[in-house]
């Protein structure tokens, strides 16, 4: 029923994709997300060292022989990544997909990547880095548009906006995110000319997700405009919940703090507390603005299979109106 260039090329069944998260996209997600048709990240971030994704490689693939991906972050974090060892891991375990995300150039892994015969779906937040991200050879970009979870960019556009720019100016597809989670975001990033979506908030709240019940709760109760960006004056724009964490983050950036003085609140450690351990106020606290219509903790499946069902739905709601014949 669903074919596009990244159903194709990735060998998934439906274009839906569960974006790389920091401590969150663990295997028994990843696992959830292939096993119902999707696509399943893991975060190489999350494991330290080779020796640890390499385990969490393996762990995988006892919980799926679907295709699945390996996130790795090219962010100027505070903690370095060992990312040529994860790249060779990746390539040693024919691994057959990675995502690429963070504000340096995949240029940097892509042909070590690619000589492992190994998909490469970068993402960006503007125009100009996706055509960085093509020129450098990404097989598909990933367009997030500012209502994004997490790292946004600095540009703000939205994705209503940004993804068909970006379909109009690359030859590469291009995989939507930023505000979707149901099948109506589905369609709509469809009928905008990406070829799959990439969700992250509506997976946090699912029931295979680690995330700490109070986090899920909490994105539960949280409407549409309650989300912050922080950590603007560093370059490194995140969406995040409003906790004692981003009132103080804010509170030193208006004052011109250095990453060093900021560090104690917006370290991925500190992100950790909270979203698994359930220290609501710990660190930062990443969620996109479409946690206003997330309303339940369903399974994966269900997510996936909603979105599939609710797709006919829409395409005969839209026939009745006299959209198609
Ligand atoms: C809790 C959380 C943690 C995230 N961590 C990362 C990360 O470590 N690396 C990354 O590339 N994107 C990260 N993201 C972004 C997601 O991969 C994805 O781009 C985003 O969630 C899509 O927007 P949505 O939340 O509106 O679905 C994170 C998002 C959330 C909600």
């Amino acid at each position: 029923m669903f074919k596009t260039r990244v159903t194709e090329m990735f060998g998934i069944k439906y274009p839906i994709i569960c974006g790389g998260m920091l401590w969150v996209t663990q295997a028994e997600l990843a696992a959830a997300v292939s096993n119902a048709g999707g696509l399943g990240v893991i975060t190489s971030a999350n494991l330290f060292n080779a020796e640890g994704l390499r385990k969490e490689i393996l762990k995988l693939r006892e919980l799926t022989d679907k295709p699945f991906a390996v996130n790795l972050s090219l962010n100027p974090t505070l903690r370095k990544t060992p990312n040529d060892e994860f790249v060779q891991v990746i390539v040693e375990e024919h691994v057959k997909i990675a995502e690429v995300s963070g504000a340096r150039s995949p240029a940097e892994v892509i042909p070590a990547l690619h000589a492992g015969e190994v998909k490469v779906m970068a993402k960006a937040t503007t125009i100009r880095h996706a055509l960085n991200g093509e020129r450098s050879g990404a097989d598909a970009m990933v367009i997030l548009g500012i209502e994004n979870g997490g790292n946004v960019g600095m540009e703000d556009v939205s994705t209503m906006v940004i993804v068909p720019k970006a379909v109009d100016v690359l030859k590469i597809p291009v995989i939507a995110a930023g505000g979707i989670a149901d099948a109506r975001g589905f369609v709509a990033a469809l009928a905008l000319g990406a070829e799959a979506v990439l969700m992250g908030t509506r997976f946090v709240a699912t029931r295979e997700s680690p995330a700490h019940p109070k986090y899920k709760d909490w994105i539960l109760r949280t409407e549409e405009y309650q989300t912050t960006l922080a950590q603007r004056s560093i370059k490194n724009t995140h969406r995040t919940l409003i906790n004692l964490a981003v009132q103080k983050t804010l509170e030193l950036e208006a004052r011109g703090a250095s990453i060093g003085e900021l560090a104690g609140w917006i370290s991925g450690f500190s992100y950790r507390k909270g979203v698994l351990d359930g220290e609501l106020n710990a660190g930062m606290a990443y969620c996109g603005q479409i946690a206003g219509i997330i309303h339940d903790i369903p399974t994966v499946k269900e997510v996936i299979d909603r979105m599939v069902d609710g797709a006919e739905e829409i395409q005969e709601r839209l026939t009745r109106v006299g959209l198609f014949k």
